[in-house]
C-alpha cells in the first residue's frame, strides 16, 4: 500500500541532499512523495539551524501542521510528525517539550535508521527521540541513490573541525568526515545512469576532503578527476570550499578539467584582519586575495561567489569599510550576505560588544547594494555572448525551457520540451532582473524548434 510522503526543506544545499536520500530510503516501504503536507501520512521538516530566522521557522511551521494533524485524525487517519536536520540535532530535547504533536526527532546522522524509527513511532506513544552521533557508517546503510532531476548533490563530506566562532555547523553536524572514492564514484554513476547531468559535491568544507583509511590521502582534485571520466556526467561543481584548504592541485584541475564548472563559492566572511582572527576563520585577506588570483589564473573565466557576514561582535565602522573595499577588489559574480545572529552556544555569542541590529541592517543594506551592482555587471557582460545551457525545467512562459549556465545564472529560452535534461547553446539576449532571456542556438534543438514552429 502507498504511503503519503511529505518533506520540506530548510538550509543549505546538504539538507537538499538529504532529504532526497530520506526519500530513497522510505521508498522501499511504500512512501511516495506528495506536493503537499495536507493529508500526507507522514511529515518531516528538514532544518536549518544556522541563523535565528531559520530555525524558528521550524516552530511556527509546527503550530500550523497541527490543524492539518487534527482534520486527519478527524477522518480516522495518522500524520506522524518528524523533525529531522539541525534543529533536531541541536535542541531536540526544547522540541519535544515545545511541540507536543512531534512524533520523531532525528539528527542528520541517524536518518538511514528512518524504518526503524517509524516502527518504533507505531508502537509507542510519546516522542522518539535520536540525536546521537554513531560512529556507525551511514553512508553505507543508505540504498543507490536515484536523481530526481538534471542536476544532482552528492555529499562526500560531512561535518567541521574548523569551528568559526560565529557557527553551529560543527555542533550540528559533528566532526568532519570524507566517504571512500569508490563510494562517490559508484553513487555519482547511478546519479548518471538516472537522468544527472550535473553533480554538485558537497562538504561542509568540502575541500578538506581527504577521502578514508587506505585513500585517506584522497584529494577533492583527484576525486574530481576521477569523476570526470565518468560518460553522461557534463559537469562537476563543488560547494562549500574553505579559502584555507583550496591547494594547488585542485587550482590545477579548474585549468585542466572542462567538467569543472568556472565558478566557485569561496566564503570570506568579512575584509578585515581583525575581525577575521576573530572570527577563528584562520586565513588572511591577504592569503584570501592571493588565491583568488591563483584560481584567476589558471581559468582566466573563472568567476567567484562568497558568504558575509555584518555586525560579527566588535565589527567597527573602520572592518566594515574594509568588506566594501575587499568586494571593490574582488569582484564578485554572485554573493550572499547576512546579519550576524548570536547562536547558543558559539562563542561570539558571549561576547560583549554585540553589534547594535540597526546597525547590523544599515551595513548589511550598503553591502547589498554592492554586491547586486557586481551581479548586474557581471550579468550584463552576457548578453550577446553564445553560452551552454543545461535544461532542467520548464520556463515560466508556455513554449519555454529554463536551466543554469555554467555561472550558475538562471537562462530561459523558448525551446521544446525535448531539451530537457540537455545541455545546448544559447545565445543571451538580455538581462531580466531575475534570470538571462536568451535564443536557442544549438542546431540540434534550434531545427526542431523552427519546424514544430513551421508546423503550426
Ligand atoms: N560550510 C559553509 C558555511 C555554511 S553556513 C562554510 O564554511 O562556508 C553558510 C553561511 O551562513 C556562512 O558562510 C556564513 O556566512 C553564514 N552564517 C553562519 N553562521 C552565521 C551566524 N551565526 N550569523 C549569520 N550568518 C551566519
Ligand atoms: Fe561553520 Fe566555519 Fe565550519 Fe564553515 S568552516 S561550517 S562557517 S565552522
Ligand atoms: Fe543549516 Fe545545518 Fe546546513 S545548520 S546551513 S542545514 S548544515
Amino acid at each position: 500500500m502507498t504511503k503519503k510522503l511529505f518533506i520540506r526543506t530548510y538550509g543549505c544545499q546538504m539538507n537538499v541532499y538529504d532529504s532526497a536520500r530520506m526519500a530513497d530510503v522510505l521508498a522501499p516501504l511504500g512512501y511516495r512523495s506528495v506536493p503537499s503536507a495536507d493529508d500526507a501520512d507522514l511529515v518531516i521538516l528538514n532544518t536549518c539551524h544556522i541563523r535565528e530566522k531559520a530555525s524558528e521557522k521550524v516552530f511556527s511551521k509546527l503550530g500550523r501542521l497541527r490543524v492539518a494533524q487534527e482534520a486527519k485524525a478527524a477522518i480516522g487517519g495518522r500524520m506522524v510528525l518528524a523533525v529531522a536536520g539541525c534543529v533536531a540535532q541541536a535542541e531536540g530535547e526544547e522540541i519535544t517539550r515545545r511541540a507536543n504533536n512531534v512524533d520523531l526527532v532525528f539528527g542528520p546522522q541517524a536518518y538511514h535508521r528512518l524504518p526503524e524509527m517509524i516502527a518504533e513511532v507505531a508502537r509507542k506513544t510519546g516522542t522518539v527521540l535520536e540525536t546521537d552521533f554513531t560512529v556507525e557508517e551511514k553512508f553505507d546503510a543508505l540504498p543507490p541513490a536515484s536523481a530526481t532531476g538534471p542536476s544532482a548533490f552528492l555529499t562526500i563530506q560531512e561535518g567541521c573541525d574548523k569551528f568559526c566562532t560565529f557557527c553551529v555547523v560543527p555542533y550540528t553536524r559533528g566532526a568532519e568526515h570524507s566517504r571512500a572514492p569508490e563510494a562517490i564514484e559508484a553513487e555519482a554513476r547511478a546519479l548518471v545512469r538516472t537522468g544527472a547531468r550535473e553533480i554538485t559535491l558537497l562538504g561542509q568544507n568540502v575541500n578538506a576532503y581527504r577521502g578514508i583509511g587506505a585513500d585517506s590521502a584522497a584529494t577533492l582534485a583527484g576525486l574530481v578527476r576521477r569523476l570526470s571520466d565518468i560518460e553522461g556526467l557534463e559537469r562537476i561543481r563543488y560547494t562549500t570550499s574553505h579559502p584555507r584548504d583550496v591547494r594547488d592541485d585542485l587550482i590545477a584541475a579548474h585549468g585542466e578539467l572542462p567538467k569543472l564548472m568556472p565558478m566557485i563559492h569561496l566564503p570570506v566572511q568579512s575584509g578585515s584582519n581583525r575581525i577575521l582572527t576573530a572570527m577563528n576563520r584562520r586565513h588572511s585577506i591577504e592569503d584570501y586575495l592571493r588565491t583568488v588570483e591563483k584560481l584567476r589564473g589558471a581559468r582566466s573565466d573563472l568567476v567567484l561567489s562568497s558568504d558575509f557576514i555584518v555586525g560579527f561582535p566588535g565589527e567597527s565602522d573602520a572592518d566594515f569599510e574594509a568588506t566594501l573595499d575587499l568586494v571593490d577588489s574582488v569582484e564578485y559574480a554572485q554573493a550572499y550576505s547576512f546579519q550576524y545572529s548570536p547562536r547558543p552556544g558559539t562563542p561570539a555569542a558571549m561576547l560583549d560588544d554585540q553589534v547594535a541590529v540597526p546597525v547590523k541592517a544599515e551595513r548589511l543594506a550598503r553591502l547589498q547594494e554592492r554586491l547586486n551592482h557586481q551581479q548586474d555587471r557581471f550579468n550584463a557582460t552576457m548578453v550577446g555572448k553564445t553560452i551552454d545551457v543545461l535544461f532542467d525545467r520548464p520556463g515560466r512562459h508556455p513554449g519555454q525551457m529554463a536551466g543554469r549556465s555554467p555561472y550558475l545564472q538562471a537562462v530561459s529560452a523558448d525551446a521544446p520540451e525535448s531539451i530537457y535534461g540537455n545541455i545546448a547553446a544559447v545565445r543571451i539576449d538580455a538581462c531580466l532582473p531575475n534570470s538571462l532571456a536568451a535564443t536557442l542556438v544549438d542546431p540540434r534543438f534550434a531545427t526542431e524548434l523552427n519546424s514544430s514552429a513551421n508546423a503550426a
